[in-house]
């Protein structure tokens, strides 16, 4: 069998799927201006972006963006190590560490090797003895992380505190090398993290704290991060955020301990031998900070415009989550029941299996209506993100919004979903019916 046949059978049942109702993933992006992205040259409000201070396209970082290429060029075409090491960066390693809280700060070029090399690295000055416990729902980077650190790496219940604690009783019988890996703000679900309490068992079983603040950092306590939400930045060993969030750029820290951040710097194999980040990039991440800095109520706003969204869905009736610009709108039971003629169709023998795929069946109804829902309100002029398993723990539409957002654009959203609500039964159909539905 070809290498590659056997690599991509998931991918091929997500392919499967959407037959007849067109991809939702990859749409084409033709432009792009603050909330208004183009897909294909049609434009459309752009709900479902990271971009929550709308900054990727403020003038001020623009011009930042733009100076720094006219000064160094494009790229730096080497690693830290080599010739890619700038003073535009230990500017912002240093800008970065006294916001978040921390000692000292390193830059990567993205968040994704941000998690990786930092992970990676604790997982290999423990070999064999680090056990790493992450929330179900803690991203993928986090993981790859583990994986190239060789460490064990054991999963607790979204946000549940009892289940953490279990895991840590039984890791504690194994090892005293512990990490506890979360996301501050958890990007599908939108909630915050319950930092006192993790810390607080962190500290009764001798575990250390990585903490994940893509969302959270630009967002939470006026910009500066869950922990500094919570005042425990100094109760955290280790946080990490990117800047292709809030801040609107790309590329990623990781902010600790100086000794920390002086061995990762001699250590990790995704700083060192990665071509660092861009004069561009890291001259706009500056200027996101300063506006941060300088516009505290960009924070207020985004959060304000995401709590009227989120009270207004409910009020139609959606299952609406988060407490950050995040709205996840969860879509499992939506689009059929165990009772559906077409999943009581559904016969077995032995009892175990016939509930089983019974089960199946009915969360396979959910994954293709919400594919349905996103590309109903795609043709509605709206962007959301459609997410499945194992993408996310159940299928939802994740809503996100910025400050620039007008009371209009959130009237163009809850019309569209008051809408939606009379076309269920419709976008729970067969994958021909989408066009039936229009
Ligand atoms: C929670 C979380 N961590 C890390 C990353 C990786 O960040 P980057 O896009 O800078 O690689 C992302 C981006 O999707 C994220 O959502």
């Amino acid at each position: 069998m070809a290498l590659h046949e056997r690599r991509s059978c998931a991918a091929c049942q997500t392919r499967d799927a959407v037959v007849g109702i067109g991809n939702p993933f990859y749409p084409r992006v033709t432009g792009k201006n603050g909330n208004v992205i183009h897909f294909d040259g049609s434009p459309h409000l752009l709900a479902g972006g990271n971009d929550y201070l709308n900054l990727a396209t403020h003038p001020r970082v623009r011009q930042a963006a733009k100076d720094a290429i006219d000064e160094f060029g494009v790229g730096t075409t080497g690693s830290p190590l080599m010739n890619g090491h700038m003073a535009l960066h230990e500017r912002l390693a240093a800008e970065l560490a006294a916001w978040v809280g921390k000692e000292a700060a390193m830059v990567f070029t993205t968040g994704y090797l941000a998690n990786l090399g930092a992970i990676g690295e604790l997982g290999q000055m423990n070999p064999r003895s680090m056990i790493a416990i992450r929330d179900e729902s803690a991203h993928a980077s986090l993981i790859d992380g583990m994986r190239l650190g060789g460490v064990r790496g054991w999963k607790f219940k979204h946000n549940d505190m009892n289940s953490l604690r279990r895991r840590l009783e039984r890791a504690r019988e194994r090892t005293d090398k512990i990490l506890i890996v979360v996301d501050g703000v958890y990007s599908t679900e939108g909630d915050i993290a319950p930092l006192p309490d993790i810390v607080e068992l962190a500290e009764r079983y001798g575990a250390e704290i990585f903490l994940d603040d893509a969302h959270g950092f630009g967002v939470i306590a006026e910009g500066r991060g869950t922990a500094a939400h919570f005042g425990l930045a100094d109760r955290v060993g280790y946080i990490s955020a990117t800047f292709s969030k809030s801040c609107g750029a790309s590329g990623g820290f990781v902010a600790a301990s100086r000794e920390v951040i002086q061995h990762f710097e001699a250590r990790c194999s995704p700083h060192m031998f990665v071509a660092s980040l861009p004069p561009a990039m890291t001259a706009a991440t500056l200027a996101s900070l300063q506006i941060m800095r300088d516009e505290p109520q960009r924070h207020a706003r985004v959060m304000a415009v995401a709590d009227t969204l989120r009270a207004k869905l409910r009020n139609l009736g959606f299952t609406v989550g988060g407490e950050t610009p995040i709205v996840p709108v969860f879509m499992i039971g939506m689009f059929g029941s165990l009772r559906d003629p077409d999943i009581q169709a559904l016969t077995h023998d032995d009892e175990d299996t016939q509930a089983r795929l019974r089960e199946e069946a009915l969360r396979h109804k959910d994954t293709l209506g919400t594919f349905r829902a996103q590309r109903w309100l795609m043709k509605r002029g709206i962007y959301v993100n459609p997410f499945i398993p194992p993408g996310s723990i159940d299928p939802l539409l994740r809503l996100s919004v910025t400050d620039a957002y007008t009371p209009g654009d959130v009237r163009k959203i809850v019309d569209a979903f008051d809408e939606m609500r009379h076309m269920i039964p419709a976008l729970a159909g067969s994958p021909t019916l989408l066009v039936d539905a229009d």
